[in-house]
């Protein structure tokens, strides 16, 4: 959890890779197979890490698909820290173009409710969900922030608040279950979160919570709306079913600033991700353009984008 947030752990676990292969080069020459079997070792350790969010596993391959296989231990850790610098830079540029796709979608005067953290804080910088809210704002708009603190990590009070702050955003936490109240008073324009891992049938893993956060938008008739990269959306998997939900240690929830708040020995189950299913999704933002439903053509919607190729 030092580095946390599905765009800016894929750029770390390249960034992994490459001082990976600086430590192989130093321990002495080997053959390039040698060389090559020992950095996907490291990309499956680096993969390993974290189960739920896709840009870590898409940064890895897409870091050993650009390396090649004709280099030696120094060229090779060079070639992967410029893989690295790539898909930081790349990640950067998603997030901007991200962020003009999604402004469209916030209205002048709107009061936007975030959860977790999907800020420059998670990505590369600017932000996929607080990215449409930047250049909402650059747009001269004017946006409201509601932030749910985002239990049990507080992603929401910790980094959202502090990030929108220091540019100087209209920004109000709430607790996680204030939410729905907030939209029942008329209170919420639209929803806006980032994402882990978009499955083919568009339903999508994010922070815990965010199915309610999607279940409290729909019942109020308000927009949902989910904004990431091309690099989220993994349409080998089927379905949001099929995503592997990381558990969490069971202080995240059971301690509060190292204090014990349930009593000794209470069982306390903390999934760290869930799933919203597509039918409560509004729109999806990526740095290609705006999908909506029907969902029924998603995967042939994403495959017609081309999905941009990174080059170094
Ligand atoms: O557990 P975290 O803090 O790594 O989870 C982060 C989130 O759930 C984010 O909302 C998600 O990764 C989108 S990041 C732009």
């Amino acid at each position: 959890m030092i580095v946390r947030g599905a765009p800016a752990i894929g750029i770390a676990a390249a960034f992994g890779l490459a001082l990976a292969a600086y430590r192989l080069a130093a321990a002495g020459p080997s053959s390039t197979e040698a060389l090559l079997h020992e950095l996907r070792a490291a990309a499956a350790r680096l993969a390993a890490t974290r189960p739920t969010a896709v840009n870590l596993s898409w940064a890895l391959e897409t870091s050993l698909g650009l390396l090649g296989d004709a280099l030696g231990g120094a060229a090779a850790a060079a070639r992967l820290e410029a893989i690295a610098l790539a898909i930081w830079r790349d990640d950067v540029a998603r997030c901007q173009a991200i962020g003009e796709h999604g402004a469209a979608l916030i209205p002048d005067g709107a009061t936007v409710l975030t959860h977790c953290n999907a800020g420059a804080l998670a990505t590369g910088g600017h932000g996929t969900a607080l990215g449409v809210i930047r250049s909402a704002i650059a747009q001269g708009k004017r946006v409201r922030v509601v932030a749910d603190e985002t239990r049990p990590f507080l992603q929401g009070a910790r980094l959202t608040a502090w990030e929108l702050l220091r540019d100087g955003i209209d920004v109000t936490v709430i607790p996680d279950g204030a939410a729905a109240h907030l939209m029942a008073r008329g209170q919420i324009t639209c929803a806006i979160v980032g994402a882990d891992r978009i499955a083919a049938s568009a339903d999508t893993a994010n922070k815990i919570g965010t199915l309610g956060v999607a279940l409290a938008a729909h019942a109020h008739g308000l927009p949902f709306l989910v904004a990431a990269p091309l690099s989220t959306v993994d349409l080998a998997t089927a379905r949001g079913g099929d995503v592997p939900i990381e558990e969490r240690p069971p202080t995240e929830v059971a301690e509060i600033m190292g204090i014990r708040m349930t009593p000794p020995s209470t069982p306390v189950v903390n999934p760290a991700f869930d799933v919203t299913p597509a039918r409560l999704i509004t729109a999806i933002v990526t740095e290609a353009g705006v999908f909506r439903p029907p969902w029924t053509n998603f995967p042939e919607q994403i495959r017609s984008t081309g999905r941009k190729i990174l080059t170094v």
